[in-house]
């Protein structure tokens, strides 16, 4: 009998080609033209097309996404024209836009509050509570010394394990006990530096807790390791970033709203963002966009920076803005605190050319650095969206940068499409009003 299932044993061993060839045997009934869909895909430069195979298993092709950067940011007196790698229509212009009216008021001010981690070796152990304090710090020495090999390069460059502390956790699991690594990485995001430790630390205690005449032999067969991992969660990682002027600058580039009305329009969104999960939700989304385009132009890990992103919103027992607003004296400010657990040395930074481009284009920033940048980027975006709600609307922006997908959708010629822009400098922009544009020139 023919195998008429789509699964497959040792795909991972097969060449790329006969990876190709299979996906498009059993997905797309043999349609060769499938396979040379992917293959324009592919980097001309073969070196480095073997580059981004060899990032992950499996690789077929390349998946592109715009990469475009942003100008006139001034970030604590610097100026730094942003990368960002992003597909949404408006959010390059948005931040450029934002980064250009505080550049004209003293741009953008960041402070690194804290750049600490965590990671925990979660174990259960039905013992004596005493006992295993005692333990805790009979082998704590040794659980710093003993790994000594794989601090070594980190501790040259200024970082290391910082502390170990033993929690227990029983009153909220029963004989749920974590070993807390409290780590400096300094300019790596140090995900596998914490990762080894933790491992180590792990085997290390299981290791004394056999030998040691503290536990019955009953206690010490009850230990049992759950896992060993760095947390996403990193509070004690955070940066500041803020803009601030007096309200009578504020007048706003969006309309012709007084600056004063802006300005108390402006914090209250920020208000509702603050109290309103609804809102909250939106409204850190918006500023997501500023900093995983960042993070991902410099191949830093957005799935972990979002994560944190959220746990930290929600830090306080509800889900709350992540950015605040005050006037004050007639001054207006406002400001980011986000965990940004970065790195810009290890990973992929040094590998992917794209990943380098925009580090070279940021001058080289340590972890610090990117920290306040990739910040700063967030507030910028979140100023940019809030004016726009709280004056045009974001509709009117928004779609003027999605007018190209619509027409890319409708597959317009490039005379076509300059006619259609030149239309919409004074229309409004949907879908439905494209098209019928698009029809009648078409008729
Ligand atoms: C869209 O990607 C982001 C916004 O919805 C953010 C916001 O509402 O603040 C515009």
């Amino acid at each position: 009998m023919p195998d008429m299932t789509k699964r497959v044993k040792g795909f991972s061993k097969l060449s790329k080609a006969a990876k190709i060839d299979w996906l498009v045997d059993k997905y797309f009934a043999g349609d060769g033209s499938k396979a040379g869909f992917l293959k324009s895909y592919w980097h001309a430069d073969e070196n480095i097309q073997k580059r981004h195979d060899e990032f992950i298993e499996n690789t077929l092709s390349n998946y592109y996404m715009p990469f475009g950067v942003a100008p006139n940011f001034v970030i604590d007196g610097k100026d730094y024209c942003i990368p960002f790698a992003i597909e949404e229509s408006s959010v390059v212009a948005a931040a450029a836009k934002a980064a250009s009216y505080w550049a004209e008021r003293g741009g953008f001010r960041t402070e690194v509050l804290a750049t600490r981690k965590t990671g925990h070796v979660h174990f259960t152990w039905n013992a004596d509570v005493q006992k295993i304090r005692t333990f805790f710090y009979e082998v704590k020495e040794k659980l710093l010394r003993d790994t000594d090999d794989l601090t070594e390069n980190m501790r040259k460059r200024g970082g290391g394990i910082i502390d170990i502390e033993l929690i227990d956790k029983t009153k909220e699991e029963e004989d749920y006990y974590q070993l807390k690594g409290i780590f400096e990485t300094k300019d790596a995001m140090g995900a596998n530096f914490i990762n080894s430790i933790l491992e180590r630390f792990s085997q290390i205690w299981k290791e004394e807790a056999s030998k040691s005449a503290i536990f019955s032999q009953e206690e010490k067969e009850s230990l049992m390791i759950i896992m060993c991992i760095l947390s996403n969660y990193t509070p004690d990682c955070v940066v500041r970033a803020e803009v601030k002027c007096t309200v009578d600058r504020l007048y706003n580039g969006w309309n012709d709203l007084t600056a004063e009305v802006f300005a108390e329009k402006f914090k209250q969104a920020v208000r509702i963002a603050e109290i309103e999960p609804y809102r909250a939700t939106t409204h850190n989304k918006g500023i997501m966009n500023g900093i995983d385009a960042v993070v991902i132009a410099t191949g830093n890990d957005f799935r972990a920076i979002e994560a944190c992103a959220h746990g930290y919103a929600a830090k306080d027992g509800r889900y709350r803005a992540l950015t605040h607003c005050t006037i004050e004296d007639g001054m207006f400010r406002f400001w980011i605190e986000i965990p940004l657990a970065l790195g810009t040395v290890g990973g992929i930074t040094s590998l992917h050319p794209m990943v380098r481009f925009s580090l070279d284009l940021l001058g080289q920033p340590n972890a610090k650095e990117l920290m306040g940048i990739i910040a700063a980027s967030g507030l910028a975006q979140n100023f940019g969206a809030i004016a726009s709600l709280v004056t045009t609307g974001i509709q009117k922006g928004h779609m003027k940068m999605h007018l190209m997908n619509i027409m890319n959708q409708l597959e317009c010629t490039e005379e076509e499409k300059m006619k259609i822009i030149e239309h919409f400098k004074t229309d409004t922009v949907s879908v439905s009003a494209v098209t019928r544009v698009f029809n009648e020139l078409r008729s």
